[in-house]
């Protein structure tokens, strides 16, 4: 019997429990969204008072994106050895300390070490939230489950420029940086408070703990059945991360590798960073109007990402993927379009594309690439596969962050958007032909069926 029979009709207590530690561990989302998007704001005033020519502002945007690569190229084997509980306790400290460094900043150069610092908070939690959702969530929920933290992540980006915008009139950027203490005092507290993944805790030879903690969340004593179904499974692994390059993971590994580079090749980040700049292009002068546009774009995101939750464990990951990315294709290529025509009738269709797009962002490649990641890998490697793909995603939006503005100028608006669209075609192809369907698999059949693919 599978898990998912013997969780379908869970007690509420266990249900409750579980939705509480997604809330918990997507506080690391949150922080992820909060802290990438409160810089658009807050680099207005800091350009005023520390004198800075547009490389250094380039810089001071891209040192978060530098520091969450090199986090979570870092962390992978730490993750794996010391459990996920403790790998986001540690990137709680670190989400603190960057947040007061940035807040007291005295000179610029404090201002990088804090949000150096942030940023490579942001490279762990960014996988180890989904990653340690994924671990103690049951089958049949786990697509929505796993996604608590895509919303989050939404809804950080959201409260950013909400933020941005309180703060803007007393330039009070060190509150913008600031606040992130709140939800990372949550997070670290919160963590505190909850055991590791079961799964995790297998991994490392803590099988009583295993089995209270499994109680706990099955609502029914089950345990055992599920400790023997990972334990044979960790059994049929080797623990070398080099595994992952030989044909059995091989296209586990693809998969990953392939949904962290098109999430960022689709060119997502150009409009959660430049919206209002991309909206003053297409038309719209006025700067108010082009930052209540961009809060509309960050609501349309948080929105969908709901429409995701729902569907993700119904229709299955696969559909959503592909539907959504035809729609981010048709969208990008009408944007271009949309260019070529005079500025005084472009506005409105820029709007309607904008927001067609980052909803079908929102319901596929946005939570699918992060959910899949969290599902795919083998136990025993999984904090290091799951690293190794989310590098590849912060290294490829570190690349389209800065190749966008030298796009615009090298081959316009049109083209820049047309090449994005030339990607999402690139990316319905790769996911056709790659993207397994992980909809209601337990963790441990989706990873035998690498090894039996291979057989
Ligand atoms: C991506 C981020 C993006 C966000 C937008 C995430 O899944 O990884 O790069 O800013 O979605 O909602």
């Amino acid at each position: 019997m599978s898990e998912a029979d013997s969780t379908s009709d869970e007690a509420a207590p266990s249900s409750r429990f579980i939705v509480v530690l997604a809330i918990i561990a997507a506080l690391g989302g949150l922080l992820f969204g909060y802290d990438t998007g409160v810089i658009s704001g807050a680099l207005l005033f800091l350009r005023g008072q520390f004198h800075l020519g547009p490389t250094m502002q380039g810089a001071v945007t891209g040192i978060v994106l530098a520091g969450a690569l090199i986090g979570a190229i870092t962390s992978g084997p730490v993750a794996d050895h010391l459990g996920r509980r403790v790998t986001l306790i540690f990137a709680a400290i670190l989400f603190i300390v960057g947040a007061v460094i940035t807040a007291f900043a005295l000179s610029i150069v404090w201002i990088f070490v804090g949000r150096f610092v942030v940023g490579y908070a942001i490279g762990i939690a960014s996988y180890t939230s989904p990653l340690f959702i994924s671990e103690s969530s049951p089958p049949k929920v786990r697509g929505a489950l796993v996604s608590t933290n895509q919303l989050a992540i939404t809804i950080g980006i959201l409260v950013a420029y909400g933020v941005d915008f309180a703060f803007a009139p007393s330039e009070g950027w060190r509150w913008m940086f600031g606040l992130a203490v709140i939800p990372g005092v949550l997070l670290g507290v919160g963590m505190l408070f909850l055991p590791d993944s079961p799964r995790s805790l297998i991994n490392r030879g803590k099988v009583a703990e295993a089995r209270e903690v499994l109680k706990r969340m099955q609502g029914r004593t089950e345990e055992e059945q599920k400790i023997e179904e990972i334990q044979q499974t960790l059994a049929m692994e080797k623990p070398d991360w080099r595994e992952l390059l030989r044909p059995n993971l091989r296209p586990a590994l693809m998969v990953g590798i392939g949904l962290a580079v098109f999430q960022q090749f689709v060119g997502i980040n150009t409009v959660i960073y430049y919206a209002p700049t991309i909206f003053q292009y297409a038309g719209f002068s006025s700067a108010s109007v082009a930052i209540l546009a961009t809060v509309g774009v960050g609501a349309v995101n948080v929105l969908f990402t709901i429409v995701a939750m729902i569907l993700l464990d119904r229709v299955g990951r696969r559909p959503l993927l592909m539907v959504g990315i035809v729609g981010m294709v048709i969208a990008l290529a009408v944007l271009g379009y949309g260019f070529l025509l005079p500025a005084s009738e472009r506005g409105w269709i820029a709007i309607g594309c904008l927001m067609l797009y980052v909803a079908c962002f929102a319901f596929s490649l946005g939570p699918i690439f992060w959910l899949m990641i969290a599902e795919i890998y083998p136990l025993r490697l999984r904090g290091r596969a799951m690293s190794i793909a989310t590098t590849f995603n912060w290294s490829s939006n570190l690349l389209v962050a800065f190749t966008f503005p030298l796009m615009i100028a090298a081959v316009h608006e049109t083209f820049t958007f047309w090449i994005f669209a030339a990607l999402g075609i690139a990316a319905l192809v790769f996911s056709y032909a790659r993207v397994p369907e992980t909809k209601g698999r337990t963790l441990e059949e989706i990873e035998r069926g690498w090894f039996l693919r291979g057989a």
